[in-house]
């Protein structure tokens, strides 16, 4: 990386963020550890432990779901916090902070907001055991169930574990009004799940209620309040004062404007609002107060995880349900090693969408699950960019050297019955060039694609924008035109340095 192009492109920026124009997965977690040399705070604010932000320094990889990935770097210096907007998991913050400790690394300079409401077991249970009829393939981390409350005003708060009384006669209360759906789930089913290491082991589980009260008091109120005291911030405060300072903020993105509560593709989506705006307000800031978006998108593919529709995804319904199967990272090692560029000229997409998995290494961080692949949908892309904004940062642009052509889709064929969208009739055989983000609608929608050369060179050592072969300029140029938009940052590879930026 050129690190006076880098200086000169944040010299006049006090507040960035970066967010993802896709379903997650696109490299979030390596621009903020980028971005954290400059920063001097780093902010998560939503989503929570269904995030996986890999890192990767020396070759080495880091894995966070919970704490913000600036915490590798000069940690007497900078602040990672924990916002109001996060779904906040006390067993997997603690779990990670272990991880760091034992590391030999500085834990002091975390923050975490009083207001961030509570993952409790009940989330973590309910999220697991629902998902088996819902089909939308979660993390099951606890996210739904946990924003649903705190929309109903059932949630409970950091803040609750500092105060065991009210914590007690609050959860008393929450459980009270579960009760009905915890009398209908199989004991036997409930307790299996509760066994499961996320809850602990079973010491929540009570044959009775299903869930043991006390159990959770004392765990909550008890271990995580005494390892947790020191961190807790009022968020506001700290920001405004921070921004009085002249303190240079990043705020951190989890998930992607296409699985957002407010924008993604209806069901399968996560519970918080993955755009800007609200991560902004996750993070205790206004959008406004926002000075730049780097607007993550993978390229020039993409990836999802999870069911939900995928128009450009490779081998469409039949990679769908063989990436929900459970087939994992190892199986697959095994049964195509050394076959992948035979798989990426396949006749059959299916085993081109493996190739490509193989080839990008599109494997779950938090979950370990086979993550779906397909071309660059620019109709999705474009989509994404009214919520995030017009600036954009390409990552993964080296995994797809060496392929003979690139394929970006740019319209869609609505292949289903008549429907109507946003007041209008669409019939099939349309050509349509919006994102229609009704799942029922966009299951039906096929990609109409563009294609390009593409190009031979290892591209994962170019640091000046100048060099990167003529076909990733045309492509960039097109989706630049295509969009509307600006590419200003083009990743080549995991680690800090394989970053360009392009001023
Ligand atoms: P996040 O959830 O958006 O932070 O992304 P993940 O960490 O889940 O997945 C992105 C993966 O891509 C990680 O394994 C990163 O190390 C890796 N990665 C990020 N940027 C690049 C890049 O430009 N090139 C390559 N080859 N890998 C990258
Ligand atoms: P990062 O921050 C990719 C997906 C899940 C599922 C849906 C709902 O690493 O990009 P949830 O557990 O949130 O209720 O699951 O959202 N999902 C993600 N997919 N990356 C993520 O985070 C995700 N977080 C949630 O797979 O389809
Ligand atoms: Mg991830």
């Amino acid at each position: 990386m050129q690190k006076e192009i880098f200086k000169k492109f944040m010299s006049d920026k006090q507040v960035v963020a970066v967010t993802c124009n896709q379903w997650g997965d696109t490299g979030k977690g390596k621009l903020v550890d980028l971005l954290s040399n400059w920063a001097d705070v780093i902010i998560r604010g939503t989503g929570g432990a269904n995030a996986g932000h890999t890192i990767v320094v020396d070759g080495q990889q880091n894995i966070f779901h919970l704490i913000p990935s600036g915490i590798l770097h000069d940690q007497n210096n900078k602040i990672n916090v924990l916002g109001r907007g996060v779904a906040f998991d006390p067993r997997v913050l603690i779990e990670e902070l272990d991880v760091l400790v034992q590391a030999g690394l500085s834990i002091n300079n975390l923050k975490i907001s009083h207001q961030a409401p509570l993952i409790l077991p009940y989330h973590l249970l309910v999220d697991r055991i629902s998902d088996k009829q819902q089909k939308i393939g979660t993390t099951g981390r606890g996210i739904g169930p946990l924003y649903t409350d705190f929309t109903a005003r059932h949630s409970l708060f950091v803040n609750d574990i500092f105060n065991k009384e009210v914590f007690r006669e609050k959860l008393t209360a929450f459980l009270q009004l579960k009760q009905s759906i915890l009398n209908k789930l199989d004991k036997e089913q409930a307790k299996e799940v509760l066994n499961h290491p996320h809850l602990e082991n079973g010491i929540y589980f009570d044959r009775e209620n299903i869930l043991n009260i006390e159990a959770i008091v004392e765990k909550y109120t008890g271990q995580y309040a005494d390892r947790l005291r020191d961190y807790i911030v009022d968020l506001e405060e700290f920001t405004t004062k921070a921004k009085q300072d002249d303190k240079h903020i990043l705020l951190e993105g989890a998930q992607g404007l296409l699985l957002s509560i407010d924008y993604g593709t209806t069901k399968f989506q996560t519970s918080s609002d993955c755009a800007i705006a609200g991560l902004a307000k996750g993070c205790g800031l206004r959008e406004s107060e926002v000075d730049y978006v780097f607007g993550i998108t993978k390229a020039f593919y993409m990836t999802r995880v999870g069911n939900g529709p995928f128009p450009t995804e490779l081998g469409g319904q039949k990679s769908e349900l063989y990436c929900a199967s459970g087939n994992t990272k190892d199986e697959e090692l095994s049964q195509y090693s050394g076959q992948v560029d035979k798989l990426l000229v396949s006749t059959d997409e299916f085993e081109q969408g493996v190739g490509m998995r193989l080839l990008g290494n599109e494997y779950g961080a938090t979950t370990g699950r086979t993550r779906r692949a397909g071309w660059l949908d620019l109709v999705a892309l474009k989509y994404a960019m009214q919520f995030n904004g017009s600036h954009l940062t390409l990552t993964k642009v080296d995994v797809l050297s060496k392929l003979a052509k690139i394929k970006l889709a740019v319209k869609y064929k609505y292949t289903g019955e008549d429907i109507f969208y946003a007041g209008k009739k669409i019939t099939k055989g349309d050509e349509l060039d919006f994102f229609p983000r009704f799942s029922e609608i966009l299951y039906h929608c096929q990609p109409i694609y563009r294609e390009f050369d593409g190009w031979q060179e290892d591209i994962s050592k170019i640091e000046d924008y100048n060099n990167l072969p003529i076909q990733v300029k045309e492509i960039v140029d097109f989706i630049e035109d295509y969009t509307n938009g600006k590419i200003d940052v083009v990743s080549v590879g995991p680690d800090r340095g394989q970053t360009i930026f392009k001023i």
